[in-house]
């Protein structure tokens, strides 16, 4: 390898500053660069001490995100500068965040990197919503699925092996596709009936929860009048949605401290002593 920068490849988690791993933030406060995306959240960018470059590659230019050739140019650019770059992403950078693309692309240059894997907005919504993504009796299987193909592909997939009333579905990027998921998860044998729910900004202060079924699901999510980011959870797991609630209903009575918003991470928690 050439002696040039280094990259970090970081997940986020999926909004809560407080879900990032201890390495995700040590990382952030020795950063020279961050380079984010449009999913990490304003808590999340806190943590970055002030003189620490930040750049936006989510930023909306006209109606389209920065290409990924491009952020990938980014990256290597930088890197090749000989800084110490974090490339902070939402959630997992393995999990449907083009993360493998942007290793790809460092190879290329022979720029060294790590990966440290995040939480992923799956698991974040599942533990904030109440939804288990297995329970025995009732889930036997977890399919992580996207709802949105690059370049707005149709969405092509096997609806016969994903409609499988055993097991959990999640549908990342799920919007802009929904009525036809809702459609062919139908066609293809899945009971209209099949608890679902919608999670949006989920483990943030302004997480909004949607239970309904799978038939329902898209006239929920409207009349809710919901947008990105939402996660849907399809399965039986949902009907556990009231019981394993620790946070909807609190956040949603204006009732919960938790600490999910305004948490210095920079700082050392100071501890009462006690005898
Ligand atoms: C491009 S994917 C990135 C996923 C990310 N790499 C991860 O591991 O969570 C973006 C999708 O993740 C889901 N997502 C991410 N953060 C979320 C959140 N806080 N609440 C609900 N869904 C979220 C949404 O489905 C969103 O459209």
């Amino acid at each position: 390898m050439n002696n040039k920068g280094f990259v970090s490849l970081v997940g986020a988690g999926p909004g809560d500053a407080e879900l990032m791993t201890v390495k995700a933030v040590r990382l952030l406060q020795q950063a020279d660069v961050v380079v984010y995306d449009r999913l990490v959240s304003a808590d999340i960018l806190n943590i970055i001490p002030t003189g620490v470059s930040r750049i936006s590659v989510g930023k909306e230019v006209g109606n389209h995100c920065v290409p990924q050739e491009q952020i990938n140019e980014i990256i290597v650019s930088l890197a090749k500068s000989g800084r110490k770059i974090v490339r902070l992403k939402g959630g997992d950078p393995y999990m449907f965040g083009r993360g493998g693309e942007e290793i790809q692309a460092l190879n290329k240059h022979q720029i060294q990197f790590e990966v440290v894997p995040g939480i992923t907005a799956a698991s974040g919504c599942s533990s904030y919503s109440g939804i288990p993504l297995t329970h025995r009796g009732m889930s036997r299987r977890v399919q992580f699925i996207t709802g949105h193909f690059n370049d707005n592909d149709p969405l092509d997939l096997n609806w016969k092996s994903i409609a499988d009333p055993d097991s959990t579905l999640v549908i990342y990027m799920g919007l802009s596709n929904l009525p036809l998921a809702v459609h062919s998860l139908i066609d293809a044998g899945l009971p209209a009936s099949t608890p679902a729910a919608a999670i949006q900004d989920g483990t943030t202060s302004s997480q909004q929860r949607v239970i309904t079924t799978l038939g329902l699901l898209n006239d929920a999510i409207h009349q809710r009048k919901m947008k990105a980011p939402v996660m849907i959870i399809i399965g039986e797991v949902v009907t556990l949605a009231d019981e394993l609630d620790w946070f909807q209903q609190s956040l949603d009575r204006g009732d919960i401290n938790n600490g999910i918003e305004g948490n210095d991470l920079s700082q050392p928690v100071k501890r009462e002593q006690t005898k």
